[in-house]
């Protein structure tokens, strides 16, 4: 109703003035814990309200403050702590991530409770990603695995990514503009794509495009400020419009996904994720209800879409720019017409772990939390961890790092190629992290598999049928990064394309 409410100027005020009596009351509360004798230090970090000023000066969320970050971590070293509304530690480094995400086995498989509105989305912490560390979460991401990204499964849909890119390759062709945006077209094949494989079902124009808004509406959910992490209650009245249109967005994603989820299948149709998710039994033999059905639906398909365009955009705009890239990786897949055996094709799977390497979709894993449950002291990196701690990991500053990687900001596929410095590098992070686009250990991404082949083959598609060249012949393409959900383009890649003969 009252939509002005939610852009008057005195906010950020009013936010700083809640958020500042809030963390004086933590500061207060740890400092007497600390009196009592703890061991370990925390790790160091900047004053909270120093912080927390130039925080909500930015007004977004966590995971938009990189350059803060960078900077935290060059004064603090490679473990930070701040207090907010409950201590958040950041880790920059590789060996101290490899020690707590897989040495640390499942000590911090554990996840923050969410706050609204992501504990709407997800049907109060139920999906995989948040629900907490223990048989639900274990019976959902097994039924994942083995009923949606199995190889089998995979290999199932064949027909439908060969479509995906029909569709996407002649819509790159039939634009106007002399030089096409790759993402919007990217993004709908895609999406269509992981909605055929939850739903088993192909969409009209007219209800994708209703579906693909309320995802990334939802998705945006995640990476705005989080004012109802604060005083909830005081908060939703304050920021009313904002809460009231959250609430609309959920009730419209039932209404579309319920019907989808439940509709009857023939024999003649895949298996897909829905399906999957009707049949699951808990040990007790107790069904999904609605709610949690939707929400698993809605994070398979952010989950596998965003994530992979992003992936797409970066590896393209690096293709634009360098055009002996391109040619390298197009004469590999000229010799493989059928792109059947994308493992015959070790320069493009380079490309794309470059790509990775470079370019990771999420410059953050999802917060990690330590288990309630597990006795002792926590440490990270040698400091304390508290139990209500949320910890970060900065994936992108530990990709880039210069001690692992020669001329770690350049992209070079070569550098994965045998006998070179990446070859053979462990994406699970087991032996050891270099990188880890998807995380490491126990809450490691379960569709890594499934994003790889969706990478390779699009990226084979697009540069097989079709040359790319800069908007003006010898640009540059811009490289800057913004926040969406994931770390995208700022400028979305703009360039011309010409069918190869
Ligand atoms: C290039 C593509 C992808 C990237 C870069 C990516 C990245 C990630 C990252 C960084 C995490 C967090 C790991 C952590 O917190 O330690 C994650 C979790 C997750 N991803 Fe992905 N992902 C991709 C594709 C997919 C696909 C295709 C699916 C499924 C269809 C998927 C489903 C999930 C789920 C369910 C989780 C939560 C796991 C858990 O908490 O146990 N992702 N992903
Ligand atoms: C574009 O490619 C050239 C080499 O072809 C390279 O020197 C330059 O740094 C690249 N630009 C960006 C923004 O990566």
């Amino acid at each position: 109703m009252d939509q002005a409410a939610d852009s008057s100027a005195t906010q950020p005020l009013l936010l700083l003035l809640l958020l500042g009596s809030l963390t004086l009351a933590v500061s207060l509360l740890v400092l007497i814990g600390h009196g009592r004798g703890g061991k370990a230090r925390l790790p160091p970090g900047p004053p909270a309200l120093l912080f927390l000023a130039k925080f909500v000066a930015l007004r977004r969320s966590i995971f938009d403050l990189g350059p803060l970050l960078v900077d935290l971590h060059a004064r603090h070293g490679p473990v930070i702590s701040i207090r907010l509304f409950r201590t958040l530690i950041f880790v920059a480094d590789r060996k101290v991530a490899h020690r707590a995400l897989v040495q640390g086995g499942a000590t911090f498989a554990e996840r923050p409770p969410p706050a609204d509105p992501s504990r709407m989305f997800t049907a109060g912490g139920r999906d995989i990603a948040s629900s907490p560390y223990g048989p639900y979460w274990r019976l959902l991401r097994r039924n994942l695995a083995s009923e949606a990204l199995s190889p089998a499964r995979v290999a199932h849909f064949a027909a439908a990514r060969r479509s995906a890119c029909d569709g996407l390759v002649s819509s790159l062709l039939t634009q106007k503009e002399e030089a096409v945006t790759l993402r919007p077209l990217l993004r709908r094949a895609m999406f269509e794509l992981l909605v055929f494989m939850c739903f088993g079902a192909r969409l009209d124009r007219e209800a994708l495009d209703e579906v693909e808004e309320l995802q990334h509406q939802a998705l945006l959910s995640f990476t705005t400020f989080p004012v109802f992490a604060f005083f909830p209650a005081v908060t939703k009245k304050l920021f009313r419009g904002r809460w009231e249109g959250y609430l609309a967005l959920r009730r419209r994603q039932e209404e579309v996904f319920v019907p989808l989820i439940h509709a009857k299948r023939g024999d003649g149709d895949p298996p897909c994720y829905a399906e999957s998710l009707l049949a699951v039994r808990a040990s007790d033999g107790g069904r999904l209800t609605d709610a949690e059905m939707v929400s698993l639906c809605s994070e398979f398909l952010n989950g596998g879409t965003d994530t992979t365009v992003t992936l797409l955009d970066w590896i393209m705009a690096e293709l634009v720019n360098r055009t002996e890239v391109q040619a390298k990786v197009y004469e590999e897949v000229k010799a493989n017409p059928e792109l059947n055996d994308l493992q015959a094709m070790p320069y493009l799977k380079a490309a794309v772990m470059e790509g990775l390497r470079l370019h990771p979709p999420g410059h953050f894993l999802l917060p990690h939390a330590v288990q309630q449950s597990g006795d002792g002291d926590v440490e990270i990196g040698g400091y304390a961890v508290p139990k209500d701690a949320e910890v970060n990991f900065l994936v992108a500053e530990i990709a880039r790092d210069e001690a692992v990687w020669t001329a770690a900001r350049e992209f070079r596929p070569e550098r994965f190629l045998e006998g070179a410095e990446g070859h053979g590098v462990d994406i699970t992070g087991s032996r050891e992290i270099k990188m880890m686009p998807f995380g490491a250990g126990r809450r490691m991404c379960p569709g890594y598999s499934l994003g790889i082949h969706h990478a390779e083959y699009f990226v084979a598609r697009m540069v097989r049928e079709l040359e790319w060249r800069p908007p003006v012949d010898g640009e540059e393409v811009d490289m800057a990064e913004t926040l969406d959900f994931t770390t995208v383009m700022k400028r979305p890649l703009r360039a011309r394309v010409f069918a190869r003969t």
